[in-house]
């Protein structure tokens, strides 16, 4: 028992055991004070401190990413985006799918199910993920074709085929299907423009609500996620 109350809750397995020989957990209503009490995940009802632990094999979490936060679960000196995470849906082994450089915002997703992020962030998926950057320059005709025959990058990195749209003189919108390092500053990179400012809204047919502030988080389901991302109808 207290492995799973420690696994769906984000408290360690010490501090759970504590406080089940306290007298905080029960199942099916009865209290229990052993912490090693075998419990049947789905069927038996556990409640820790008043309660009920709703038994989910994994979370998803969309967050709106803020500037300045690290797309991590931890690190000893900076904010990560797991650490935004509200208690409720923190979990142990919770990562954020793919990266967003610290200065980027936007769409992330933050998930403990390994095989979901995988498939999020595999090029073969050819899942595209579109970008709102602020340019230091301005875009032209030559950029956008560039663009779409696919940019090599200063190291010789070929690029698949990009779409660039045009939303200002200096502020595109652009759509890549794969993830490198850096990826879409370094395109620009290519054709002389630095990126002022980096913004996700979309990953396949899935966008940020627009009432999601900076840093606030939304539980979904994995289907949801699914039917989102591969733009069927929900
Ligand atoms: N491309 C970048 O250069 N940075 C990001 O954060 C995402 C894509």
């Amino acid at each position: 028992m207290d492995k799973f109350i420690s696994n769906q809750l984000i408290v360690s397995r010490s501090v759970v055991r504590q406080g089940i020989q306290r007298g905080e957990a029960a199942v099916n209503g009865m209290l229990v004070r052993d912490s090693g009490t075998l419990i049947d995940v789905d069927n038996d009802i556990i409640a820790y401190k008043g309660n009920i632990i709703n038994y989910k094999e994994y979370v998803y979490i969309l967050m709106n990413k803020p500037h300045g936060v690290l797309s991590a679960a931890t690190d000893k000196m900076c904010k990560t985006v797991v650490d935004l995470v509200p208690d409720h849906l923190k979990r142990q082994g919770i990562v954020p799918v793919g990266r967003l450089d610290k200065d980027t915002t936007g769409l992330l997703i933050i998930t403990d199910d390994g095989a979901f992020a995988h498939n999020c962030i595999s090029p073969k998926k050819k899942i595209s993920k579109s970008y709102i950057a602020h340019l230091d320059g301005d875009i032209n005709e030559d950029m956008i074709a560039k663009f779409q025959n696919g940019v090599v990058l200063a190291d010789g990195t070929v690029c698949r085929s990009a779409i660039l749209e045009r939303m200002d003189k200096n502020i595109a919108r652009i759509t890549i299907t794969e993830g490198k390092y850096h990826q879409v500053k370094r395109m620009f990179g290519t054709v002389g423009l630095g990126v002022n400012g980096l913004h996700r809204e979309s990953i396949g047919g899935l966008y940020l609500p627009n009432t999601l502030k900076f840093g606030e988080c939304i539980e979904m389901t994995k289907q949801q996620l699914e039917d989102c991302i591969y733009n069927k109808k929900v």
